[in-house]
């Protein structure tokens, strides 16, 4: 298939233009490199053996998205562009509101102007907010999401299905991460976050090397085995395969399609903390500081519904996932920046 990739030169996008090019599907990548860069996509383009077409160009500009759809003629769209800082999202929630909602909808009226009416969406375990229940299934009720960027997400959701609802040659697939870490093997690409991080992941990738001088770990008062937040890490190799898989769906018309996207494994802070120094042989110093504020205590999935329907399911663990986001912070210690 040919497909449209917004904000593919990010840290999902750019590892599923891999997995997809495996796959022998061809992608354009639209993004406006708010917080990406270039040179993410030149190392994929080295990866899979060719150049990836890229239009740098914002999707709330609806002429320049125009151009992009009259010149190809897509089969689907897999839609990663959006702003995803949660605590940024508290302090600018216009600005999150405006790109994220926004954008998806010049998108969509865009898409159905060209006759591509087939998408897979970025969403998020966030939509469950506080989970009624633990595993998460997709049968479980969405919750309130404490930030605006939780909240966007659960927005466009309901925009995708009602605009489904209404056009039933639309065919929605909602893929819901959990926690993605890792990167490519080559540790060519990989997470790049602007400033401090806000994930765990790339925090403690930069203690290890040395950029930061300690991990705070927010809170060992939950009610968890150790105390501290339990997550379900899925490696971002896995997560992009998942993309490929959902594919399958749209193929056979799925019409809507919810899948969470994870291992079904919880890791509280510090099993991933000791998995990383355990398998890496560095240093990660970190000292307990207070409850960071929307936190939940625990949020896994169950993800048979995937495996049963999109035949998809993860392979990697948190071994590989801590050896994986290592060896690109190693190599990249500046990312991709010279
Ligand atoms: P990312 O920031 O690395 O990638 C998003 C890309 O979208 C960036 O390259 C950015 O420049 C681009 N972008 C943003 N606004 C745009 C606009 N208006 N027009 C064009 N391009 C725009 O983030 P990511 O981690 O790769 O996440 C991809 C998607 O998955 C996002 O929608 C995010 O909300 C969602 N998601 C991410 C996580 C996570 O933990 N990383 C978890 C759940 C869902
Ligand atoms: C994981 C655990 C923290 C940083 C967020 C978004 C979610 C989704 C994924 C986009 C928690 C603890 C973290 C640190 C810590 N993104 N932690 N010290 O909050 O589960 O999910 O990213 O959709 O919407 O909310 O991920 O990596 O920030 O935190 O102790 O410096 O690590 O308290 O228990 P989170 P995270």
């Amino acid at each position: 298939m040919k497909i449209l990739v917004t904000g593919g030169a990010g840290f999902i996008g750019s590892h599923t233009l891999i997995e997809l090019y495996a796959a022998g599907h061809t992608a354009v990548v639209v993004d406006n490199l708010y917080n990406s860069s270039k040179e993410a996509l030149n190392r994929v383009g080295k990866i899979v053996g060719e150049e990836i077409p890229f239009y740098q160009t914002d999707i709330r500009d609806r002429e320049g998205l125009e151009k992009v759809l009259s010149r190809y003629q897509f089969d689907c769209c897999i839609h990663f562009a959006g702003l995803k800082a949660v605590g940024e999202s508290v302090a600018k929630p216009l600005e999150y509101y405006e790109n994220n909602m926004n954008g998806t909808f010049v998108l969509l009226d865009v898409m159905r102007k060209h006759g591509c009416k087939n998408i897979i969406f970025s969403s998020s375990a966030t939509v469950y907010g506080d989970p009624a229940v633990i595993p998460i299934t997709e049968q479980c009720p969405k919750g309130h999401c404490t930030n605006p960027y939780g909240q966007t997400k659960s927005m466009l959701e309901e925009v995708l299905m009602d605009v489904q609802k209404a056009d039933q040659e639309w065919n929605v697939v909602l893929l819901r991460y959990f926690n993605p870490i890792g990167a490519y093997k080559t540790g060519t690409i990989g997470e790049n976050p602007n400033g401090i991080p806000n994930n765990l992941m790339p925090y403690i990738t930069q203690v290890a090397i040395g950029k930061r001088k300690e991990l705070g770990v927010f809170g060992n008062d939950y009610d968890t085995h150790d105390g501290t937040g339990v997550r379900d890490y899925i490696h971002v190799v896995d997560l992009a395969k998942a993309h490929v898989c959902a594919l399958s769906a749209i193929a056979r018309q799925c019409g809507v399609g919810i899948y969470n996207i994870g291992t079904g494994h919880g890791y509280s802070v510090l099993d991933v903390v000791n998995a990383f120094v355990k398998v890496n042989g560095v240093d990660v110093p970190y000292s307990i500081k207070p409850r960071r504020p929307g936190d939940i205590a625990t949020c896994y999935c169950d993800p048979a519904k995937a495996k049963a329907e999109l035949g998809w399911e993860a392979q990697y663990g948190i071994e590989e996932m801590c050896r994986d986001s290592w060896n690109w912070q190693k190599n990249n210690p500046n990312g991709y920046a010279e």
